[in-house]
């Protein structure tokens, strides 16, 4: 199809009431139709067909996930750089579209207190919890094969929970700080690492999204098991990578998509493990490449989840 042909489309998939509110929130960060529907206050039906008209019109990307769909502004391309031109156009208008990000706002508050109650209440009994689904020896292994012995000058480690990821590192890094929401979590992190003797690093309440980085860069992040508790990690990484110093590289360990939908409802889980190709699509837009990625498949139970890890690094 011609590019004038195409234009047409975009503009006519774009050019309607409820569809430019979908793209205005979706340039907020990826988004669940079930979110997207509680927003809009229409029927589940309803808003599919219109993200249905937009994703063949390529101004968004549908991935699925279980029994949820989640979308996204189309990747870095023509595409994008319409919708950017179309919501630019657009941004002062307040009304419903003030309205509606007031919405994603509470909603966002929603699953991060839904997350929150849940970590507060598993805190004390989360090392014995971590370790179920996952092959977590092998895990360790790999990460400090992976590092490759080095020590950094600052780590970052992005909700740390109890504190393993310090513990099990605290001889790779000369200065380290875990980042957590949950203050349950950070009160067992304080006694684990005081217990241990490790005095190189310290935890501090606070949300991966908006804590002050206070003007320091650091050599090395870690994400273990964090990012799946978001909608976007794609927002996350973005974030995290302008922390990032120059030559410093982040390391990511999380499922690989899986269907266990319950753990949506149980333990507080946003995304169903996090693909290949997302991964991809994410470090590209927050500026960075994969250098290492490997698979850890569950040997100890038939149905254990697979874990993947991702070291990345600034293009
Ligand atoms: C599955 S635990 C993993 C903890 C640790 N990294 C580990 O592997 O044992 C996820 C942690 O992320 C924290 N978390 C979730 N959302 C967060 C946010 N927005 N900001 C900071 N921490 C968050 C939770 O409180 C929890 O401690």
């Amino acid at each position: 199809m011609a590019d004038f042909e195409k234009l047409v489309l975009a503009l006519k998939a774009a050019g309607e009431h409820t569809r430019l509110r979908l793209l205005a929130l979706l340039s907020q960060g990826e988004l669940s139709v079930k979110d997207l529907t509680d927003i809009l206050g229409q029927s589940q039906p309803r808003v599919s067909r219109h993200l249905k008209l937009l994703a063949e019109a390529g101004l968004v990307v549908r991935s699925a996930e279980g029994a949820w769909a989640y979308y996204r502004i189309a990747d870095p391309g023509e595409k994008r750089d319409l919708v950017g031109a179309l919501l630019t156009s657009i941004k002062k208008s307040g009304g419903i579209l003030t309205a509606d990000k007031k919405k994603l706002a509470a909603i966002r508050r929603e699953h991060q207190n839904q997350a929150d109650e849940y970590f507060s209440k598993v805190a004390k009994n989360w090392d014995n919890l971590r370790n179920l689904h996952v092959p977590e020896e092998a895990v360790e292994a790999a990460i400090l094969r992976v590092l490759g012995g080095k020590k950094v000058k600052r780590l970052l480690d992005l909700g740390s929970g109890t504190g393993r990821m310090l513990e099990l590192l605290h001889q790779n890094y000369e200065y380290g700080i875990g980042i957590d929401l949950s203050r349950e979590m950070i009160g067992v992190a304080r006694a684990k690492l005081s217990a241990s003797g490790i005095n190189n690093a310290q935890v501090r309440l606070g949300d991966i999204l908006s804590f002050e980085a206070g003007g320091q860069k650091d050599d090395l992040i870690i994400l273990h098991q964090v990012l799946h508790y978001f909608d976007d990690p794609g927002q996350v990484l973005l974030k995290v990578a302008e922390i990032l110093q120059e030559g410093g590289r982040i390391l990511l360990v999380d499922f690989a998509p899986h269907e266990l939908e319950y753990l949506r409802q149980n333990d507080a889980h946003r995304r169903l493990g996090l693909s290949e190709g997302q991964m991809e699509v994410w470090a590209k837009a927050a500026g960075m490449k994969i250098d290492v990625f490997e698979r850890f498949e569950n040997q100890k139970q038939q149905q254990g989840l697979v874990v993947c890890l991702w070291m990345l690094s600034l293009k």
